[in-house]
C-alpha cells in the first residue's frame, strides 16, 4: 500500500497534466478570445469595437506562433500593357494583384450574425504582406484606401491596382516582328523563409487566360503567354521566397509594315525599274536624284516610329537600301559621263578591266563574235537608243552604215567605244541584278518574319 501511493499520485498528476494540456491556452484562446463577438451585427450594424482587438494586432504578422510562416498566395492579373520603352528597357504595364493570406485572430460565428460570412475591412486595418516586385523600377502608386474582404474563418483577399514598370531585357534586333519575354518576380520586401511563405492561387493558365482577354485592346502589344518559373529562393544573406513569371509579349507589326516597310519598298522598286529608262536620254541621273531625296525625306519623316536605341534589322534595311539607291545614282551619273566622254574621245581602257571584262562575259562575247564569222568588228552596241540619237562619233556611224572606207584607226576607235558600252552594259546590269537580289531577299525576310 505505502509503496503504491507515489505511483498513483504520479498518474494522477500524468492526469491532471494531460487535462491541463488539452485546454491549452492557445486553444482555449483561439476558440473564446480570438472569436469575434458579433452577436447584434445583424441588428445594429458592426460594430469597430468587437473588431478593435484585431485592428491592434495590425503592427505584428498574425501568427499565433512567431515561428511558424505566414502563407501568403499570389495571383495577378495583366490588364493591360501600356508602353514598351527599348531605350531605358522598362516595360510598362498594369497588373491587379492579389493577395491570399490566413489571419488567425479573426473568426466569428456565421450563425450568430445573421449569416454574416464575409466582410470588408478598410485594409489600413490589417496586418499587409510586403509583397512587391523585384523588377519594379519606379516608386509604388498604389492608391490608398483600399479594402480587404475577410471571411468568419480568418481567410483574407486583398487585391490592388499596380502600375508596373519594370526592368526587363528588351531585344529590338527583329523590331518591328519581336517578341518580348519579360520576367515579374514576387517576393517579401523582409520576411525570409521563416516568417513568409509564398504560393500561387491560381493555376497559371488562368492567369493567361483572364490576362489574355484583358489584354485584347488593339494596343500595339499582345500578350502571347505567362508561364511560372521554376522556384528558387533569391540570395542575399538569408533566404527570401520568391514567385516568378515569364510575360511574353509580341508586337503588332502592322503600323510599321504599312507605313515603313511598303514605302520604302515602293521607291526601291522604283529606284530598280528606272534602270529601263536609257542612259543616254540623260533622264536617269534627276530621275534618281529625286527618289534618293524622297528616300531621305521619308526617312527623317518616319524616324520617329523606330527604335531609339540599338541596331534593329530594318535600320539595316534602309541603310542598305539608301546605299544602293546613292550607288545606283553614282553608276548613272558614271555612265552619262562615260558616253559623252566615248562620243568624243574614248579612252583607252585599263587592261585589267579589259581583261576581267572579257574574262566576265567570256562566253556570250565569244558566241557572238563566231556568229559574225570572226570577223574583226565587235559586237554592234546594244544600248538602246545610242544609234539613233548620234551620241556616236562620225567614224562609228560611217562603219555602222557600212562604208567601206573605214581606216585601221577608225576600227580601232570603233572597238573601244564598243569596249565601252559594253561595260556599262554589264555595269548597268550587275546593279540591276544585286537590286534584284536584294528586293527578293528582303521580301522573303519580311515574309518569314512576319508569318513567324
Ligand atoms: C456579445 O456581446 C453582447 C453585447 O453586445 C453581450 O450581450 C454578449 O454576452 C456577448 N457574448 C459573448 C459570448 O461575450
Ligand atoms: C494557398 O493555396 C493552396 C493551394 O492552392 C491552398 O491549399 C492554401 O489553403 C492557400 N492558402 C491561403 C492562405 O489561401
Ligand atoms: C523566357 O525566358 C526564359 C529564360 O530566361 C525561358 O525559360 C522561357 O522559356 C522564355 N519564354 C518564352 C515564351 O520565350
Amino acid at each position: 500500500m505505502e509503496g503504491g501511493w507515489p505511483h498513483q499520485q504520479g498518474w494522477l498528476l500524468c492526469l491532471i497534466l494531460s487535462l491541463l494540456l488539452q485546454g491549452s491556452p492557445a486553444f482555449t484562446q483561439s476558440s473564446n478570445t480570438f472569436t469575434i463577438n458579433c452577436s447584434g451585427f445583424d441588428v445594429h450594424g458592426l460594430n469597430h469595437i468587437a473588431f478593435q482587438a484585431v485592428f491592434d494586432r495590425k503592427a505584428f504578422r498574425p501568427v499565433i506562433n512567431i515561428n511558424v510562416p505566414t502563407k501568403v498566395n499570389i495571383s495577378f492579373t495583366l490588364s493591360a500593357i501600356l508602353e514598351v520603352n527599348a531605350q531605358i528597357q522598362l516595360l510598362t504595364s498594369f497588373i491587379w494583384l492579389e493577395l491570399f493570406w490566413y489571419n488567425p485572430f479573426i473568426s466569428w460565428n456565421p450563425e450568430e450574425c445573421g449569416g454574416i460570412t464575409e466582410l470588408t475591412v478598410a485594409a489600413e486595418n490589417l496586418w499587409l504582406p510586403d509583397i512587391f516586385i523585384v523588377e519594379f523600377m519606379d516608386i509604388d502608386q498604389t492608391p490608398s484606401n483600399l479594402v480587404a474582404y475577410v471571411n468568419s474563418k480568418g481567410h483574407i483577399k486583398y487585391k490592388k491596382p499596380m502600375r508596373v514598370t519594370s526592368i526587363c531585357n528588351l531585344d529590338i534586333f527583329y523590331f518591328p516582328f519581336d517578341q518580348q519575354n519579360c520576367t515579374l518576380t514576387f517576393s517579401s520586401f523582409l520576411y525570409t523563409v521563416n516568417d513568409m511563405l509564398l504560393g500561387i492561387d491560381k493555376e497559371v493558365w488562368e492567369i493567361t487566360d483572364t490576362s489574355r482577354h484583358l489584354v485584347q485592346s488593339q494596343g500595339e502589344w499582345k500578350l502571347l503567354s505567362i508561364n511560372k518559373a521554376s522556384p528558387k529562393l533569391a540570395v542575399g544573406s538569408s533566404f527570401y521566397d520568391q514567385l516568378m513569371f515569364y510575360v511574353a509579349i509580341q508586337r503588332r507589326p502592322r503600323l510599321y509594315v504599312i507605313n515603313l516597310l511598303v514605302p520604302s519598298g515602293f521607291l526601291i522598286a522604283i529606284d530598280a525599274l528606272s534602270f529601263f529608262l536609257p542612259i543616254e536620254s540623260g533622264n536617269r541621273a534627276p530621275f534618281k536624284m529625286i527618289l534618293l531625296l524622297g528616300y531621305t525625306v521619308f526617312l527623317l519623316m518616319m524616324n520617329d516610329l523606330l527604335p531609339a536605341s540599338g541596331t534593329p534589322l530594318i535600320s539595316v534595311y534602309f541603310a542598305l537600301c539608301l546605299s544602293l539607291m546613292v550607288l545606283s545614282l553614282l553608276e548613272a551619273v558614271f555612265l552619262t559621263y562615260l558616253l559623252n566622254l566615248i562620243a568624243t574621245e574614248p579612252p583607252a581602257m585599263p587592261p585589267w578591266l579589259q581583261s576581267l571584262l572579257l574574262r566576265y562575259l567570256g562566253g556570250c562575247y565569244n558566241k557572238k563574235s563566231q556568229k559574225e564569222n570572226g570577223s574583226p568588228e565587235p559586237n554592234p552596241i546594244h544600248l538602246p537608243g545610242l544609234k539613233e540619237q548620234g551620241v556616236m562619233a562620225g567614224p562609228a556611224k560611217a562603219w555602222l552604215n557600212g562604208e567601206s572606207h573605214s581606216t585601221w584607226a577608225e576600227l580601232e576607235h570603233q572597238q573601244k567605244v564598243d569596249i565601252w558600252v559594253k561595260f556599262s552594259l554589264v555595269l548597268d546590269t550587275l546593279l540591276f541584278w544585286i537590286y534584284l537580289i536584294f528586293m527578293t531577299s528582303s521580301l522573303i525576310t519580311v515574309i518569314v518574319l512576319w508569318v513567324n
